[in-house]
């Protein structure tokens, strides 16, 4: 019991490949298995198959294909657009971040500090929504670069990024958005977005994981982070894995079709809305983070539900006890970010959105692929309520 997808729970850490990417992939290392700055015909082909997809994506992502750099995934994109676009800035200078970030953002925001820039944490509300007042008050100098999560992966609230953007603009300030968990579940369009970098990976959406993306705006200045070969453009060196890049394209062309079939709203939100009403008939369920069904879709990502547990009396009940037991009965999610889901701490975005310490030791997670259907209606309350008995229920 547990091992059919039906019963993984878990998308947002991270999704098994799709047989697509897995055949494109297996092609590509067939034909274009060569180093893509080799001079003879090997190269050559390695060097056109590279360039083909980086065009794909482009397409794909309304972006231009000189500005798709190619890194290992979102971490290092994350990384890349903070520290290269921060490089060189004077002592003092601010870095604005929301509180409810990726710990990939908060890492790169520290060393940033070490280097003698001032961090400041936004605050959010409740439901996990920046604060845009207090955003607004902070662009002005010495404000140097603004990083925000588009799609939050723990508790799901999606930053309203054309706000954000504009406002951004027109202090003159760049931003930076971390769209890993949004891509694939709502079409981007980057040239339309007032975004100036937006860091992406491919193993949240069925396509190979160590491959992702940074996309930068023309005319945004970027340092390299590391010297080399000087492969793409000469801001990311390393031989280029041309066989991830063309599974990544493939996952993100597979989605986006998906997307593009049912009228541009990911189809998993109808399934996801009607778990949240099952599942919350439970008396010891409670959601975190924005209600999907109160008219405010478009705040939540639209696979992600986002769950407190209590006991008959009250009592938070620790996710990771929750997802033990939930796995005992055959289902996978998780208890908050699969970062931090290895020890328990509190949740710094439950504590970020107002919850107490204990509280935030009580989110879990679930998060839904394309593969899910209607018979998670009625299995998945089922089992969690055995999950939840032996807590008082
Ligand atoms: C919002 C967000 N940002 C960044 C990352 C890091 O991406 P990657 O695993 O590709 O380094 C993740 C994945 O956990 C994420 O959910």
């Amino acid at each position: 019991m547990g091992h059919d997808l039906h019963h993984y729970l878990d998308c947002s850490a991270t999704t098994p490949p799709a047989e697509a990417v897995l055949a494109a992939m297996q092609r590509c290392r067939a034909e274009a298995w060569a180093n893509p700055s080799s001079l003879h015909g090997f190269g050559l082909r390695a060097a056109e198959q590279l360039e083909r997809q980086r065009q794909r994506l482009a397409g794909l992502l309304g972006c231009q294909a000189g500005r798709v750099l190619f890194t290992s995934g979102g971490t290092e994109s994350i990384h890349l657009a903070l520290l290269g676009s921060c490089r060189g800035q004077t002592s003092g200078a601010r870095v604005l971040l929301s509180s409810v970030e990726h710990p990939a953002s908060l890492a790169a925001a520290d060393q940033l500090r070490r280097w003698g820039m001032v961090v400041d944490l936004l605050p959010v509300d409740r439901q996990g929504r920046l604060d845009l007042e207090r955003l607004q008050a902070l662009l002005a100098p010495p404000t140097a670069l603004v990083s925000v999560i588009w799609g939050q992966s723990e508790v799901g609230s999606v930053q309203p990024l054309e706000r954000i953007g504009a406002l951004c603009r027109a202090a003159g300030i760049p931003l930076h958005v971390d769209g890993v968990q949004m891509l694939g579940h709502r079409p981007i369009s980057f040239d339309a977005l007032p975004v100036d970098l937006m860091s992406l990976t491919a193993h949240k959406i069925q396509g190979p994981k160590g491959i992702g993306a940074l996309l930068v705006r023309d005319g945004h200045s970027l340092e390299p982070l590391q010297g080399g070969g000087g492969q793409e453009g000469g801001l990311r060196a390393g031989t280029e894995p041309v066989e991830l890049v063309t599974g990544f394209v493939e996952a993100v062309e597979l989605r986006q079709r998906r997307l593009l079939d049912h009228g541009g709203v990911d189809p998993s939100s109808h399934l996801r809305d009607a778990l949240l009403q099952r599942l919350l008939l439970h008396p010891g369920l409670e959601l975190t983070g924005v209600d999907p069904r109160q008219g405010q879709a478009h705040q939540r990502l639209p696979h992600h539900l986002s769950l407190l547990a209590r006991s008959p009396q009250g009592q938070p009940i620790a996710g990771r006890q929750l997802v033990q037991q939930l796995w005992r009965q055959g289902f996978a999610a998780s208890s908050g970010s699969a970062c931090s889901s290895g020890r328990q701490t509190p949740s710094p975005v439950l504590l970020a959105m107002g919850y107490g310490a204990e509280e935030a030791q009580a989110g879990m997670r679930i998060s839904l692929g394309p593969w899910h259907g209607e018979r998670l209606l009625e299995e998945l309350p089922a089992a969690m309520a055995r999950a939840l008995q032996p807590f008082g229920f």
